[in-house]
């Protein structure tokens, strides 16, 4: 959600720690701040004017006689209490204007905080939760408590799951952290010391990495009540893959178009380590013994937004090549369903980031009624990654635009592998089937470029509809959930209304909505239910809606039905919703790309989402 970044040490370049702070745009924000103490002052800069906010405050940090400092903190702020002012903004300071204080997550009982700090006398200037940390902790370093331990003290009174960064102006070689499920992580280089939400922050500054411990207050740089690199040195560093390189524009105009260019070479990174050159299973990582996953008789996905519109993929394929059955819920929903669980169900979490909060919760929750996990993520070292029994990780390299692409494609591909390795443990693929199944996916990287490289092509088709303002997604079977994914990326890119349904729901009741001003995209499989689906089109087409359809090279079926056909190179149909789901991740773009909106930060979202 929110991004953090501070920086303790003697002659900090602020700039280079103003750059961390930046490489966290792509969480999604719509104000941002810093606080910088130099020369024993404390000076606190904010910017509300949505994503310009960083232009303004590099323009405050230029313009400013000094270039170093001996901290930084910086936040850039995804709203959950209060709307996007500059009072709202962090840093919030206390009454004294000693404690600065940016905080990521959500504060539970910050109203009864709140109310009695207020008839303590003290006066709030937002309508944030943040505010009462910088207050609560002033009234503990009034009493004489340490800094760390009055925290620690502030810290216990908080209910919710956050990570907070604290500099004090009474203390300047000093930065707090402090975490409870939220992403919090430390590093130190070269006398310096660093906090940050988010290991994009940090690629240019060091090269290792902690997870600061949850519940435990780590006190960086030269502070009088703790060692935070002794505490750092006893912790396991985090291997992140990437580098700065990695997160660096390659002649796109946006890293949403970027990031659909790589997904052939994503999905194949993916699909490439969890096998052999012989095509046998790599999966090493699972950590679940084999013997105890072929008892699992239920396996349950879970994931929200794009993640989740992979494990509706995901159920198809277990269902089908393991012949175990599956159940598919939004994380935020299945946490609070009651589920019916036991030590032969198999949950696997899906997160891109590995620090969706609901993700993380839900799956902790099966843990704890004995269900084994497992994880599929972006991120080596995320949160989810440490709370499953097995990882499968993704190896998409940094995702930077807020809506998924190619991740999307590298979960399909993951579970793919997974529900292939299901299949051979149960006995439902022989050994020569289950080869053939990976050397077929494998062979989908192929088909993938190609289907990536017609996207030229698609756009001048595609000028008649640019100025439409109703979409509707249909698919069948397992290309219901790549509908869904399409009419998803339509409303967050393009902030187009779109709907998915699977094509025979139509007319049970959405076909009524059908007028010649409404947009219908089809998906129409070389699968068995090819003919109905045509059916499901002459239907549309007598509502007199505009009808595109995504079909295969050589299917003619749908030329005198559509007003527009958009081919993909024909593929086994268990692995068709790999390709059929680029034509609408490129439509989804094309449109918010004509209409001026920024492809890489749509309004009102966060790429990771650390609150429920
Ligand atoms: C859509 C999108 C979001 C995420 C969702 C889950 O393009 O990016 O819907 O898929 O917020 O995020 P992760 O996968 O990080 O758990």
């Amino acid at each position: 959600m929110c991004g953090i970044v501070g920086a303790v040490g003697a002659e900090l370049d602020l700039a280079s720690i103003f750059d961390g702070l930046r490489r966290l745009e792509y969480r999604g924000y719509d104000s941002a701040g810093v606080a910088i103490i130099h020369n024993g002052e404390l000076e606190v800069a904010k910017a509300s004017v949505a994503r310009e906010s960083m232009d303004v405050l590099a323009d405050w940090l230029s313009a400013q006689s000094f270039s170093t400092g001996q901290v930084m903190l910086g936040h850039t702020r995804w709203p959950t209490h209060g709307a996007p002012t500059l009072a709202n903004t962090h840093p919030h300071l206390d009454c004294t204007g000693d404690v600065a204080i940016v905080h990521n997550g959500i504060i539970e009982n910050f109203r009864e905080l709140r109310a009695e700090l207020q008839e303590r006398g003290h006066a709030f200037r937002s309508d944030t939760d943040s505010e009462v940390i910088a207050h609560l902790l002033e009234e503990s370093l009034r009493g004489g408590e340490r800094p760390a331990d009055g925290l620690g003290r502030v810290f216990e009174r908080l209910v919710g799951h956050m990570s907070i960064v604290v500099a004090l102006r009474s203390y300047p070689g000093m930065l707090l952290g402090v975490r409870r499920t939220s992403p919090l992580l430390a590093a130190t280089h070269a006398h310096q010391s660093f906090f940050a939400s988010d290991a994009p922050a940090f690629l240019a500054l060091a090269e290792q990495f902690y997870e600061v411990p949850e519940d435990v207050v780590v006190v960086l740089g030269d502070g009088v009540a703790g060692d935070g690199g002794a505490l750092l040195a006893t912790l396991e560093p985090l291997s992140i893959e990437w580098s700065s390189q990695d997160a660096v524009l390659d002649g796109f105009a946006s890293y949403y178009e970027m990031e659909l260019h790589q997904s052939p070479e994503a999905f194949y990174d993916t699909v490439s380590a969890l096998m052999t050159l012989d095509h046998e299973a790599v999966v090493d990582q699972l950590s679940i013994d084999p013997y105890e996953l072929r008892r699992i008789r239920k396996v349950v996905i879970i994931g929200c937004g794009t993640s989740y519109h992979a494990g509706l993929v995901g159920r198809y394929l277990v269902e089908h090549l393991a012949r175990i059955p599956v159940e598919v819920d939004v994380a935020s929903e299945y946490r609070y369903r009651d589920p019916i669980l036991d030590a032969d169900t198999l949950v696997i979490g899906i997160s891109q980031s590995g620090e969706s909060l609901e993700t993380i919760t839900a799956l902790r929750e099966c843990i704890a009624s004995g269900a084994r996990t497992i994880a599929i993520t972006n991120v080596i070292g995320s949160q989810l990654s440490r709370v499953a029994d097995g990882v499968l990780y993704t190896r998409a390299g940094p995702e930077i635009s807020v809506a998924s692409t190619k991740t999307h494609l590298a979960q399909i591909g993951a579970l793919g592998m997974l529900a292939i390795y299901l299949g051979e443990l149960k006995g439902v693929l022989y050994p020569d089937e289950s080869k053939r199944r990976r050397r077929e996916l494998l062979e989908m990287t192929r088909l993938l470029r190609i289907t990536v490289q017609r996207q030229d092509d698609w756009h001048a088709m595609l000028a008649d509809y640019l100025h439409r303002e109703r979409f509707f997604f249909i698919g069948r079977n397992l290309l219901y959930p790549v509908a869904m994914e399409g009419a998803l990326k339509m409303k967050e890119l393009s902030y187009i209304a779109a709907e998915a349904y699977p094509a025979g729901e139509l007319k049970h009741g959405p076909i009524a909505m059908l007028d010649d001003q409404a947009v219908v995209v089809a998906l129409l499989g070389k699968d068995r239910l090819h003919d109905k689906m045509l059916s499901n089109l002459e239907e549309v087409r007598a509502r007199g809606a505009k009808l595109i359809v995504v079909a295969v090279d050589g299917d003619t079926s749908p030329d005198d039905l559509a007003d527009t056909v958009l081919r993909i190179p024909p593929s086994d149909a268990l692995w068709s919703p790999l390709l059929m789901v680029v034509p609408l991740q490129e439509l989804a773009g094309w449109m918010a790309q004509v209409r001026g909106y920024d492809l890489d930060k749509p309004r009102n979202l966060a790429k990771t989402v650390t609150v429920e």
